[in-house]
């Protein structure tokens, strides 16, 4: 995006999320556990126009380096998300995403009789297909909407 396109102001430090599909930043954040209440800044843009994706959004973390680790659950829902970190104004760091072989505890099992959701509930853990994921408990698979089972701490 060219300069006078900028929708949101340089960051000085912290990680900008960047080619994230369009509407699924606030699910981005839930999955980060970011929700604005460290007192850093947090800027996010939503449906900007993208050449590459038609539509994206855009997630600018202040003051924090999310970690590869931290941002490969991403790829769940932002498989083409560019991570990029700011140090003193310059991107020092360009990654994308790699889809993690599994995740732990990120999701919850739709099917209410998994021993996931049990009265003394089992941490989840999903295997990471090529279009989804599977509960290693009850092998229930989760196709679309992946977002509507993120865990809500
Ligand atoms: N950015 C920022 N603050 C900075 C530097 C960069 O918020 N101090 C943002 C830019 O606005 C952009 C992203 O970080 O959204 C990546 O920056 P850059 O690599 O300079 O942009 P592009 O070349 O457009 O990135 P790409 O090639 O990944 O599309
Ligand atoms: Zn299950």
């Amino acid at each position: 995006m060219s300069d006078h396109e900028l929708r949101v102001s340089k960051i000085r430090n912290g990680t900008v999320l960047d080619h994230l599909p369009g509407g699924s930043a606030l699910n981005v954040l839930a999955l980060l556990g970011i929700d604005g209440s460290g007192g850093t800044g947090v800027s996010v843009a939503m449906n900007i126009p993208s050449d590459r994706l038609g539509t994206k959004d855009l997630v600018k973390v202040e003051e924090r380096e999310l970690s590869q680790d931290e941002v490969d659950v991403l790829a769940l829902i932002a498989p083409r998300a560019t991570v990029n970190i700011v140090r003193e104004y310059e991107v020092t760091e360009k990654n994308r995403v790699e889809r993690p072989e599994r995740v732990e505890g990120v999701l919850v099992c739709p099917n209410s009789n998994c021993i996931t959701n049990a009265d003394e509930p089992v941490h989840s853990r999903f295997a990471v297909l090529d279009d989804g994921v599977r509960c290693e408990y009850c092998d229930e698979i989760v196709r679309e909407g992946i977002a509507d089972h993120l865990k809500v701490e």
